[in-house]
């Protein structure tokens, strides 16, 4: 089986249960400020685990791309990855415990679907705390569906609770876990005895509370299933392989790697690690770069994060021995192996090329001026009787000039010096512990925070749109958008500034239709009707696939001021908003405006 046949297996068998097929989203949330990027497939399903109606009814099922970055400097052993595919069901207020752990146990084992050997499954379920009760439950239906006793783990809250964020849907989870170890597994083991031979593949996390502070689970008005299987790992059991970049999801690339440094995978065990950084980076920016939400590199948010996977893969070509530009020749490898999946790719293959080799570029001009900088210091730094390069200048080379501390390493050498490795990694420690006190401020409030005043902000960037587009013309294009409790932010294309008229003129749209006060609808729709009645969409989707559209008008049809596909909530009635305020309206990147703005005041929302 290849990782497309099982892609397509998994969405075939929740079919046959009367799950929908619903589309993977963005990369980039929409108007979630505490993460960079889409972790998890649940992760774009957040309002609807919350209690929102799902267009697609309660049983749904889909592959996801995720992003997960928070190992990076992780990332090349063999199975660590930062970008991957993740499959899964849900059920909304549906099918509870019982069903889950059936629809997983015959996905895997009957040999209809995977024929996995249920010698080689094992499970864990929750063994209990202040929160919530020991899983007997989850247990109870694992062994009615024959799975024995000591094959069943109970683990603490560390183990099997699954949240997405500090704030949000979560509850219980039971993990089911592979055999990788020799032969099969012996007698009485399992994930609590032997942590490393058994590999997890597949989670299924019974979400029936959403927590809303760090003292407080409160109830879901439903009780949920989100389940997540993770491609690569399950297509690399699958194959017997011993490693996810042995298998064909990730040996074209590898091909390329090795034709292009002429370098063979496995022979040399150093190498082999700048081979797996390359090949998982780039493969991570090329998702990033070609998703529907384009984002470019850059210092800030999910920029910066690209823009060091893409300046890492870089300096891993380099130990290769790659002298030429070679991100997007790699590019065009990812694009073909994984197009039929993900048509954005495709779509974007142009910026994709475009935009990976202007990094890598601007990446070789900054080790030149690194280069400098160090000769510059050079004469002083030689004046160390100890022939030390101290941590503190090393690592401010590598915060200031993106000079990596190898690089330090390799001149100081050629010098006599040697640099101080501990006091850098302190320096960088200290950084990271400062940006990450920073990270926290800003996740204040949390994934899931579906907070009135969030809601209000999140109708204002509907009206804002359409404002901007009726001032600036039809060229004005969402590129992306970001709430919080205290302000939102709104990028567009456009290709110059606002003038202050302007700037005025769409804050005085958006206030004339915060006080018209008008009526906030929401009709499901197949995305092509939504489209033909002229709703904005960012949005790709199954063909026939059902989506939620939202009018701000007095009437759906003929006389609405704002038409979008989106997946909510929002206001009732336009005054709930308040009075509108554009604070600022600066340059994002190239052809790409931004604007922030806050809202005051408002009506209080309905009870839902
Ligand atoms: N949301 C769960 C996970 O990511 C399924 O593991």
């Amino acid at each position: 089986m290849t990782a497309n046949e099982l892609r397509s297996k998994y969405i075939e068998f929740f079919k046959s249960k009367n799950h929908a097929e619903i589309s993977g989203q963005s990369l980039i949330p929409e108007n979630d400020p505490s993460v960079l990027f889409t972790t998890a497939g649940m992760h774009p399903l957040v309002p609807y685990l919350l209690g929102e109606k799902h267009p697609g009814g309660t049983r749904l099922t889909d592959y996801q791309k995720c992003v997960r970055t928070g190992d990076i400097d992780e990332v090349g052993d063999p199975s660590h990855l930062t970008c991957f595919e993740m499959l899964g069901n849900w059920s909304l207020g549906d099918y509870f415990k019982k069903e889950s752990i059936a629809f997983s146990y015959e996905f895997l084992t009957s040999e209809k679907w995977l024929g996995l050997d249920p010698r080689k499954i094992s499970v864990t379920v929750f063994a209990g705390d202040e929160n919530a009760p020991r899983d007997e439950e989850a247990a109870g239906y694992w062994k009615e569906n024959g799975m024995p006793e000591d094959k069943i783990a109970y683990l603490p809250a560390s183990d099997n609770w699954w949240a997405a964020g500090p704030t949000g849907p979560c509850g219980p989870d039971t993990e089911i876990f592979y055999w990788v170890g020799e032969g099969l597994p012996p007698e009485g083991s399992n994930k609590g005895t032997d942590s490393a031979n058994w590999m997890e593949i597949w989670n299924n996390v019974f979400m029936q509370y959403n927590r809303v502070d760090e003292k407080t689970l409160v109830p879901l008005p439903k009780k949920n299933v989100d389940t997540g299987m993770g491609l690569e790992r399950t297509n690399c059991i699958l194959q017997g392989k011993t490693s996810v970049y042995l298998t064909e999801v990730f040996q074209p690339i590898i091909g390329k790697i090795e034709e292009l440094s002429d370098y063979s995978y496995g022979t040399d065990a150093e190498k082999d690690k700048s081979v797996r950084i390359i090949a998982d980076h780039s493969r991570a920016s090329v998702f990033i770069l070609g998703d529907q939400k384009g984002v470019s590199p850059s210092n800030v948010g999910a920029g910066y994060v690209l823009r060091r996977l893409i300046r890492r893969a870089v300096r891993h070509g380099m130990k290769l021995g790659i002298e030429k530009e070679f991100l997007a020749e790699i590019a065009d490898v990812v694009i073909g192996n994984f197009k039929a999946a993900y048509p954005e790719l495709e779509a974007n293959a142009e910026k994709i090329r475009k935009e990976l080799t202007a990094e890598e570029n601007k990446f070789r001009v900054t080790l030149k001026n690194g280069e400098a900088e160090f000769r510059r210091l050079l004469p002083n730094l030689l004046k160390n009787p100890k022939k030390e390069i101290s941590g503190k200048v090393a690592f401010r080379l590598y915060d200031t000039f993106g000079f990596p501390v190898e690089l330090t390493q390799e001149l100081g050498a050629e010098n006599g010096m040697t640099v101080d490795l501990e006091g850098f990694k302190e320096a960088e420690k200290k950084h990271q512990e400062a940006s990450k006190s920073l990270d926290a401020g800003k996740a204040k409030g949390g994934l899931a925070e579906q907070s009135d005043t969030t809601t209000k902000y999140h109708t204002a960037t509907h009206l804002l749109q359409q404002a901007l587009v009726e001032v600036l013309g039809n060229q004005v294009a969402q590129k992306g958008s970001n709430i919080n409790n205290e302000r939102m932010r709104f990028d567009f294309t456009f290709e110059r500034p606002m003038t202050k008229e302007e700037i005025q003129k769409v804050e005085d749209i958006v206030n004339e239709k915060i006080k018209e006060d008008l009526p906030v609808t929401m009709e499901i729709k197949t995305l092509d009707e939504a489209k033909a009645e002229g709703a904005r969409a960012l949005f790709s989707s199954k063909y026939g696939e059902s989506v939620k559209v939202y009018t701000i008008g007095r009437d759906a049809k003929s006389d609405w001021f704002s038409k979008e596909v989106c997946g909510g909530p929002h206001v009732q009635h336009t005054a709930q908003i308040g009075v509108f305020k554009i604070e600022k309206e600066q340059s994002s990147s190239a052809g790409v405006r931004r604007i922030r703005a806050t809202i005051s005041g408002g009506l209080p929302l309905d009870p839902q």
